[in-house]
């Protein structure tokens, strides 16, 4: 299978789909040519997941922060949204994909998040391939939801401050129901999480390449799940450990 171990691939897959303004920049083209390309881009590595079996794949498509960039991007970058949910329904339909949303739906605009909501719940039965869209996410305010939950749990009676733990926090998580991501890929060289899924990664590997979000296509995800694969993980144990235990890496994690 294209130089990959079927039985070691990763079961969730998290990616910083960044670059889409230099790719764009290169070709003196506008920043919102760059946001079009990088649509063909989420279209291939939805497909592969789905071709190859990788059952979770998370993508971060607007941060808490990108509302800070030009009014006419943002409005450029809805309008992409939305007609990408329009055009990828019926292959999401057809290949038995899971949408899900990962992020704050305050502030999101409303027929977008009507368009969304909808295709949530037509494919909230499907269960080949689970992609969850990171769409006004923040890690920090995903956390701090979280904590908001559990106090109002606390004061409801419906639980005491002795249970937390890191499981009991990870439950009131967008992602509660969902492993951790085994693989971060994050495109365009930029070496930072950008407050993406700060919980869930503490023990992900990271993969990260120059080529830009646009250009990145099924060779190059492919080239992220083969570097993957020659990673030993570890999780706090040695080498020798993991040999003697004749565990594989996941199997440790699990
Ligand atoms: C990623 O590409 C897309 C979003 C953050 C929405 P960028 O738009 O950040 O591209 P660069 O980093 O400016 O090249
Ligand atoms: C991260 O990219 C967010 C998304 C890919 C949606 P940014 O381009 O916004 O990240 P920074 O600001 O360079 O860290
Ligand atoms: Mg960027």
């Amino acid at each position: 299978m294209e130089g990959l171990d079927p039985h070691r691939l990763p079961r969730h897959v998290a990616v910083i789909m960044d670059g889409n303004g230099r790719w764009a920049k290169k070709r003196l083209l506008h920043r919102v040519a760059g946001h079009e390309a990088g649509a063909e881009s989420v279209r291939v590595v939805i497909e592969t997941a789905r071709r190859l079996g990788i059952p979770y794949l998370t993508l971060y498509a607007f941060s808490k922060e990108n509302w800070q960039r030009p009014q006419r991007e943002i409005q450029a970058l809805w309008h992409l949204f939305r007609r990408f949910l329009r055009s990828e329904r019926p292959r999401m339909m057809e290949n038995e994909i899971r949408v899900r949303h990962v992020g704050d739906p305050d502030g999101i605009p409303e027929d977008v998040y009507a368009e969304f909501a909808a295709l949530i719940r037509d494919t909230a039965h499907f269960n080949k391939l689970t992609v969850n869209l990171a769409l006004n996410y923040g890690g920090r305010h995903e956390i701090a939801r979280a904590a908001r939950l559990f106090a109002e749990d606390v004061q409801s009676g419906r639980r005491d401050p002795s249970e937390m733990s890191p499981e009991v926090l990870a439950s009131y998580l967008f992602t509660a129901d969902i492993p951790d991501p085994d693989l971060v890929i994050r495109t365009s060289g930029e070496c930072r999480v950008s407050n993406f899924l700060l919980w869930q990664i503490a023990y992900a590997e990271l993969y990260i390449t120059e080529t830009l979000w646009p250009d990145f296509r099924e060779e190059e995800f492919l080239e992220a799940l083969r570097e993957y694969q020659r990673r030993e993980r570890r999780f706090g144990k040695t080498s020798e450990q993991l040999g003697q235990e004749g565990l594989t890496p996941e199997a440790v994690a699990r």
